[in-house]
């Protein structure tokens, strides 16, 4: 089944089984890496992508509910690593082996675009679902009151958001 989306603001067009979940479309057939596979059941924000804005589990979401659709991965949030939240990150040295981050950082990023000022209670409770086995929870909080401080600051990202490289500095992510 042919399907167009827009991803990253890059317009594709994919050939993929219907029920192929969004996940595996990005990693295999776009070959966008940064998004990770955990538990493939909705239960741990590994793969979160944003899909029209929301933050949503990729690893669930059939290919053909995307049809016509705008989907932000991690490599879309800047060309350089300079998304606000990426630099927080980098500053308070949050990821330990990171393979949990790229879903932390959209979860976080949406978070921020619909609550620009987090209390700690919200942030647990926007980041809940998202699970870090080596518990960088308390630095993932203060990155993201950090994240806030620099938009508020007016701290954008350089670029137009097309770059296909991760926060990382494009391997670091790659798996
Ligand atoms: S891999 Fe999608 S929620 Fe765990
Ligand atoms: S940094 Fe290792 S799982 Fe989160």
């Amino acid at each position: 089944m042919k399907i167009s989306f827009t991803v990253n603001t890059k317009r594709v067009t994919v050939d993929v089984p219907p029920d192929m979940p969004l996940l595996w479309v990005l990693r295999d057939v776009l070959d966008l890496k940064g998004t990770k596979f955990g538990c493939g059941a909705a239960q741990c924000g590994a793969c979160t992508v944003h899909v029209n804005g929301a933050p949503t589990r990729s690893c669930v979401l059939p290919a053909s509910s995307v049809e016509g659709a705008e989907v932000l991965t991690v490599e879309g949030l800047s060309p350089d690593g300079s998304h606000p939240v990426q630099r927080a990150w980098q500053e308070l040295d949050v990821p330990q082996c990171g393979y949990c981050q790229a879903g932390q950082i959209m979860a976080a990023v949406a978070l921020l675009a619909r609550n620009p000022n987090p209390s700690d209670a919200d942030i647990d409770a926007a980041m809940n679902g998202n699970l870090c086995r080596c518990g960088t929870y308390l630095r993932i909080r203060r990155a993201i009151h950090r994240a806030a401080e620099l938009m508020a600051a007016g701290a954008q990202p350089q670029g137009n958001g097309r770059s296909q490289r991760s926060p990382n500095g494009g391997e670091a992510l790659r798996r």
